[in-house]
């Protein structure tokens, strides 16, 4: 367990997201209303990079078959069938440093 230097807060405006690679796994990091959030960026349905997709509010919308996903809960939030959870990371933000915790 440790706490990996993910980006400064600037590049993450409110409303945007990125895409990072941590520790071999594929990172969304999404800024919503000013507060850090980060998921697999991996879609639990069939491998979609979810940060292709589209964000709305909490939502990203996958960019292959549409799944809605809670980028704050990594919760599946509209799709047919169920999917597993998206995994969801840590944030921490220190002055103008975002961490993510793996
Ligand atoms: S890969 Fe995301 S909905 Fe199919």
């Amino acid at each position: 367990m440790g706490r990996i230097l993910a980006c400064r807060i600037d590049e993450v405006p409110n409303g945007k997201m990125k895409h990072l690679q941590i520790d071999g796994n594929d990172v969304l990091l999404a800024n919503i209303e000013g507060t850090y959030y980060a998921i697999s960026d991996i879609c639990n349905h069939a491998g979609a990079n979810l940060h292709e997709g589209k964000l709305n509010g909490n939502n990203i919308i996958c960019p292959w078959h549409k799944a809605v996903w809670d980028v704050t809960t990594g919760e599946l939030v509209q799709f047919p069938v169920r999917l597993r959870s998206l995994k969801v990371y840590k944030v921490s933000v220190d002055g103008d440093a975002v961490y993510i915790e793996v």
